[in-house]
């Protein structure tokens, strides 16, 4: 397939509007990320409605300056890669909308984006750089906001190897940081704060299921930070006094310690003894400082290939999203404008409609 232009990413599917020209190569040209999060901060969570309403606003002004700062325009891109999915419905429309005038319009490919997907081969993305070379076989763990899973790529092919029972990664780490007053999202408070901290202090246990399952669960930890929070009085905890009090770097290091214990036991348990190859850390969480250490030197011990998603890809971004839109389009794996949905549930390698 002769492709000469970039491909424009667009993602919103939560609280970030995003946009990015990607080349073939995986070179990110241009790369813009508004972040919505100081209008849902009063919330302590996402509003869907403001997130819809702020993404509208946003996104038409975001792609005009992306393409020029970029020096392309809608006639010199190869098409336009779109998150449809998973994620807040009214959220997902808006830039699934915006996609399907401008494809409609220039006769461009539309190229329909699993964001999990994004998220997963975002890895191999290197900053000014062309990306590295995603290899056929891969496994990469996805830690974020909405969801925690490590998915297996073979052959070209995604499946998914587990899961959380319950609430994600990054979902416990804000509900804990909220429960002891740090403003919204609270995984890069609690990072900041853990690095003066004791981790061994305060001991969580791992989840373990009957039928030895190896998926995640984190609302057992999350019960237990609680309540061990209201035992040292850490409860809504007022900044900036949050800094002095004597137990919470402690009490952050153990609680990002036990996250860490979790995802590094599944890991262990679902690939430590495959066959050396790369690996990839990737998600919102994957930015967490001892996250990124403890992954890197897990994979180095068992003859693993770590590949750490560089923190500008972590949180949701519009470059990952192109750069996986590529293997799709690479592939001819298009959508009719006219018919393409958004869906707020869909699984990385499951078909869609076209
Ligand atoms: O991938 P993302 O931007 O959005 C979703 O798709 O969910 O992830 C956002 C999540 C939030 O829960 C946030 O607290 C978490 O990533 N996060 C972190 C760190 N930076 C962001 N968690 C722990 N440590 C960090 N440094
Ligand atoms: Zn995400």
């Amino acid at each position: 397939m002769e492709t000469n232009g970039p491909l424009l990413g667009i993602e919103t599917s939560c609280d970030e509007t995003s946009v990015a020209l990607v080349a073939r190569d995986g070179r990110v040209l241009a790369s813009e990320i508004a972040s919505q999060v100081a209008k849902h901060r009063p919330f302590g969570g996402v509003v869907p409605e403001i997130a819809s309403r702020e993404h509208l606003r946003t996104l038409p002004g975001m792609v005009e300056y992306v393409l020029e700062k970029g020096s392309a325009s809608i006639e010199s891109i190869e098409g336009v890669a779109v998150t449809s999915g998973p994620g807040l419905i009214g959220a997902l429309l808006v830039g699934v909308a915006a996609s399907q005038g401008i494809c409609y319009g220039s006769g461009k490919p539309l190229v329909a984006v699993n964001h999990l997907e994004g998220h997963l081969f975002s890895a191999w993305l290197r900053r000014g750089e062309a990306a590295l070379e995603v290899p056929r076989t891969l496994t990469s763990l996805v830690v974020s906001g909405g969801h925690s899973s490590i998915y297996r790529m073979a052959d070209g092919r995604v499946g998914m190897l587990n899961r959380t029972r319950d609430d994600a990664a990054g979902e416990v780490f804000d509900k804990v940081a909220k429960f002891i007053g740090l403003p919204y999202p609270g995984g890069p408070h609690v990072d900041r704060i853990a690095k003066d901290g004791d981790a061994n202090r305060f001991k969580f246990a791992l989840p373990r299921f009957k039928d030895d399952s190896a998926d995640f669960s984190f609302s057992g930890l999350k019960a237990n930070a609680i309540r061990l929070a209201r035992e040292l009085d850490l409860v809504d905890q007022d900044l900036p006094r949050e800094e002095q009090h004597a137990d919470l770097a402690d009490f952050c290091a153990s609680f990002q310690k036990a996250v860490c214990d979790q995802l590094i036991d599944r890991l262990e348990r679902i690939v430590g003894d495959a066959e050396p190859h790369e690996i990839g850390l990737t998600g919102g969480v994957a930015a967490n400082s001892e996250l990124r250490a403890r992954f890197t030197q897990w994979c180095e011990e068992k003859g693993h290939v770590p590949r750490v998603a560089e923190r500008v890809y972590c949180t949701d971004n519009g470059a990952m999203i192109a750069f996986a839109g590529w293997r799709k389009l690479l592939r001819g794996e298009t959508s009719s404008p006219l018919r393409q949905p958004a869906r707020s549930r869909w699984q990385p390698g499951e078909p869609v409609a076209v």
